[in-house]
């Protein structure tokens, strides 16, 4: 295939960025779109120029760092899936495809596509854990947890923080991400002593970066390539109100 690719380029946090085009023609409809970015970038360092940076690492959908809006969708224009496992046969010959990094104030330009998503660090870190000793794996299945209950965590827990809601989010707002954190960790066991306490902690760290808050757009479920359902969002909401109210 031949393609037009519009990619974001932006030397470092302080610089303008721009669009800039590139004609990429031996694209095959097999490869995934990051293998079509590499073979864009192999042509680029033999004419001696700066390769497109972007994220990557499991290439298989795990661990959340490909974070690619591709025209105009984080993810690409497949539906629950990674930029890692989005397939070129989606486009055809002749597209002309835009390539941006996730635009929210909190996930700042490093270079090109990569953003510094630090700030989700700093979201589990404010509670995102258990203080209960959970022992070795035959303990922890001596707990006895309802059947829905484990099946609706570890759904929550599928979460790779990959920060697609919040590119999604005319807010950029990180609820959908949180409340999967919230979700995964209140509705076991070990989770409950802090169970109060995390939601007001990670909720105020979550304003603190400067993600905006939840108007209930749903875009962010949307283009969750986990399926993190938009329920989730309303037990954080049940949560934080029961903390209120002490
Ligand atoms: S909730 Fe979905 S879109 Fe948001 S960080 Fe988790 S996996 Fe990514
Ligand atoms: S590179 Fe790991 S999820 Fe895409």
């Amino acid at each position: 295939m031949k393609l037009t690719l519009k990619i974001w380029r932006q030397k470092n946090a302080a610089d303008e960025g721009r669009m800039v085009s590139y004609e990429i023609d031996d694209v095959s409809p097999d490869m995934s779109f990051l293998e079509m970015l590499d073979v864009l970038n192999e042509r680029l360092i033999l004419d001696g120029e700066d390769p497109v940076a972007f994220d990557h690492d499991c290439r298989e959908g795990i661990c959340g760092m490909c974070s690619l809006v591709i025209d105009g969708t984080p993810h690409g224009p497949e539906k629950a899936t990674t930029t890692c496992q989005l397939h070129m046969r989606k486009f055809k010959d002749g597209d002309v495809i835009t390539i941006e990094p996730w635009r929210a104030r909190a996930f700042p330009v490093v270079k090109d596509l990569v953003v510094d998503r630090s700030a989700f660090d700093r979201i589990i870190q404010a509670g995102g854990y258990v203080s209960a000793p959970t022992g070795s794996a035959p303990e922890a299945a001596a707990i006895p947890v309802p059947k829905e209950d484990a099946n609706k965590a570890f759904d929550a827990a599928t979460c790779i923080g990959c920060g697609a809601c919040v590119a999604a989010c005319p807010n950029a707002s990180a609820m959908l991400f949180t409340a999967a954190k919230i979700t995964h960790l209140g509705l076991l066991p070990q989770g409950q002593p802090e169970r109060y306490d995390r939601v007001v902690k990670m909720v105020d760290q979550m304003d603190a970066e400067g993600f905006g808050g939840c108007t209930n757009t749903g875009e962010c479920t949307a283009v969750c390539p986990k399926g993190i359902p938009f329920e989730t969002i309303s037990r954080l909401n049940a949560d934080l109100l029961k903390a209120s109210r002490g």
